[in-house]
């Protein structure tokens, strides 16, 4: 479209809304009203807890055009392992990556400012040190936390805890390891974070699985329930740039090999009869003939 064709269709538009707007004046009302995208903000009866984080939440939006790079660290000793959580250092093909990640951002991004935030264990930052930006490290974008899980492989763990396991299995974003965290609480704990991304322009965040999980998933309106399982493979720079309504999305995978750390979520088993028990027999038959009557509650 002709940028003055644009211009007239937006100012139409404009009008249009304006016909059917009214202000808002009564004081007792609860209202925000930004104008300019926070040049000017007015609060009317801003109070508790959530109507103020929205109110703080609208004054750290922007407009201007940016994108955010999410990367897990490279390949680490733990992931080579299978282990979980823990602060181990980057395997050789970890290092490697780390080492490609510079020409890989320098082509992507060009001249254009960027900072690099990482998390406070030492394969992020591992990762990040030959990246030539100002780095950040955030306590807040440490993976999450597994309690006394830490250190375990997925197998060790449903030896040793097999409830928790099969619950976590059950209603992932909501099982909270012991002693550890939950995905919900990592939400929590990344409210701060995506405050100052919104503030911010192009970052490059250098993280965890279960962390830029949430992080993506919040860029992409993803739903709670498939948060734990978004697919987050190592050695991937997926770059997004905040559209007015949705997300673009590139992924940039290095030729260079990795374990995969994704675990499917399990299918539900299909309901097996397996008839022990005469009661059992006869009240999961076909045979009409055999079935004996349900009793009735007292
Ligand atoms: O396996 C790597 C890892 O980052 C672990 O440290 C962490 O516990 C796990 O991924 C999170 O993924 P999931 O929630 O699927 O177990």
């Amino acid at each position: 479209m002709a940028p003055e064709d644009a211009k007239r269709d937006f100012l139409r538009r404009i009008s249009e809304y304006e016909k059917v707007y009214e202000t808002i004046t009564e004081p007792h009302l609860s209202y925000l009203r930004i104008v300019n995208v926070g040049s000017e903000v007015y609060m009317s009866r801003i109070n508790g807890y959530l109507s103020s984080r929205i109110a703080f939440y609208l004054m750290n939006l922007h407009l201007k055009p940016r994108s955010i790079y999410l990367s897990r660290h490279g390949e680490s000793q733990f992931n080579v392992e299978g282990k979980i959580g823990g602060d181990s250092l980057l395997s050789p093909r970890g290092m490697q990556y780390a080492e490609a990640l510079p020409a890989l951002v320098r082509d992507n991004i060009g001249d254009a400012p960027l900072t690099v935030w990482t998390s406070t264990l030492r394969r992020t930052i591992q990762t990040a040190q030959f990246l030539p930006y100002p780095q950040l490290t955030w306590k807040s974008l440490d993976e999450l936390d597994a309690g006394v899980c830490d250190g375990m492989t997925y197998a060790e763990i449903e030896q040793a805890y097999p409830e928790d396991f099969a619950n976590r299995d059950d209603d992932k974003f909501n099982y909270r390891y012991r002693g550890g965290e939950s995905y919900r609480d990592v939400v929590v704990r990344l409210e701060p974070v995506i405050m100052e991304l919104e503030r911010q322009e192009n970052i490059f965040i250098i993280g965890h699985q279960a962390i830029l999980r949430c992080l993506y998933a919040y860029f992409h309106y993803l739903p709670q329930a498939d948060l734990p399982y978004i697919k987050i493979p190592l050695h991937t720079v997926i770059k997004l740039t905040p559209r007015a309504y949705g997300c673009d999305e590139e992924r940039y995978t290095l030729p260079i090999e990795a374990v995969d750390t994704h675990r499917p979520k399990p299918k539900a088993a299909e309901p097996v009869i397996r008839p022990t028990t005469a009661r059992e027999y006869y009240t999961t038959s076909k045979d009409e003939t055999h079935k004996i009557p349900t009793l009735e509650a007292p």
